[in-house]
């Protein structure tokens, strides 16, 4: 195999399917209806049992009965497209194969670090011969020691992690900044907030405090429900202004509070969604088939119109062909990019 420099880039965000996590965050998207708006079949019922599960008195209660509701619509996805560890290990080690240069983000609705074998899949990635950047996600909930554990045998020199805010589950916020410095001090690190109504208040000053220990810090719109309000086009103008403040770039802001048509973009040119049967796609927003990772899938060949008329993951969206002429990569790390000198065609 040649080396990683020599090849073409491909980007992958491989969607594992592990979505058991050790933190019960309320507005968890893994936990959000589906859905677009309240007219649409699956949102109303959902949207019924959100309200009626906001009566109960346990927030615990309200995520159980929120997750349990939502079983018979997932039960069909999950036979099919749902974890499976001998399924994971094939996908990953198949990416050594691939005449690319690779950068995947192993993607998670769970906690990645709860499960050994997302981890040695990703530890196994980071040393395959042909790849380039290894981008994790996290809610780093462990301690500074049990990551060190955790990285050995990793390259570290190719892992990008963005780890995310979540200070309503953050039992000592204190000690979670703590770790996310020395974490950072070893691993190309982007934190994340989520800018869910009831945080709206604290952001800017949650995201100061980061800066200011040197951490690279995005904010992600709240995309769900709350209080019987579809966010992030429930947001009042006031909280426009505010997000429009901190976050890292006019594209996110436009992408995930303004939903903005995505025009022409990458995705199947050098970027692909890779799900656990090794089956390949456009991206995992609009689901256009190109193939399988272990029977032969084809690029396209060039920039394609967006199918749909919003991508706000922050996977996806760079894919844009938008992004790429007003914004460069600074580092392995998905999240870490600024604004070219001059717009380029690339
Ligand atoms: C579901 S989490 C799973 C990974 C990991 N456990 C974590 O907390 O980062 C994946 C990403 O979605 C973000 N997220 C969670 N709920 C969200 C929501 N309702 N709207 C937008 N982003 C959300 C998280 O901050 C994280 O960046
Ligand atoms: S803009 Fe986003 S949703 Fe549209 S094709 Fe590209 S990656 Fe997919």
């Amino acid at each position: 195999m040649s080396s990683s420099a020599d090849l073409p880039r491909l980007k992958v965000r491989f969607g594992t399917g592990w979505n058991t996590c050790n933190y019960h965050c309320e507005y968890c998207v893994t936990d959000q209806p589906i859905g677009d708006n309240a007219a649409t079949p699956e949102a109303l019922p959902v949207l019924s049992r959100l309200r009626s599960a906001a009566m109960e008195p346990s927030r615990v209660i309200r995520k159980v009965a929120s997750v349990a509701s939502r079983l018979p619509v997932l039960k069909q996805e999950t036979e099919t497209i749902g974890w499976d560890e001998a399924k994971y290990l094939r996908v990953i080690d198949q990416f050594a194969t691939l005449p690319y240069s690779m950068d995947v983000r192993i993607g998670v609705g769970g906690e990645t670090f709860i499960n050994k074998t997302v981890v040695e899949g990703a530890r196994r990635l980071s040393n395959h011969d042909n790849t380039r950047a290894v981008n994790l996600i996290s809610n780093l909930s462990f301690s500074f020691k049990q990551y060190e554990r955790i990285f050995q045998g990793f390259d570290l020199s190719r892992l990008a992690l963005v780890c995310s805010f979540h200070p309503t589950e953050i039992k000592d916020i204190d000690r979670w900044v703590e770790t996310a410095i020395e974490v950072n001090q070893v691993v190309d690190l982007a934190i994340v907030l989520v800018a869910w109504p009831p945080l709206m208040p604290a952001l800017a000053d949650y995201k100061r405090r980061l800066e200011d220990c040197g951490l690279e810090v995005f904010v992600q719109a709240f995309h769900g429900w709350y209080e019987g309000q579809k966010y992030p086009e429930s947001y009042s103008q006031d909280d426009r202004k505010r997000l429009a403040n901190v976050f890292y770039s006019e594209h996110d802001y436009e992408h995930m509070v303004d939903l903005k048509q995505p025009g022409s973009c990458y995705a199947g040119v050098d970027y692909v969604y890779v799900d656990i049967n090794g089956d390949v796609w456009r991206c995992g927003t609009y689901k256009v088939p190109q193939g399988n990772l272990l029977n032969g899938f084809r690029l396209l060949s060039e920039p394609a119109p967006c199918p749909g008329n919003e991508c706000w993951c922050d996977t996806e969206n760079l894919n844009t062909v938008e992004f790429r002429n007003r914004y460069e990569m600074t580092s392995l790390n998905q999240h870490k990019y600024k604004k070219r000198a001059s717009v380029s065609q690339v």
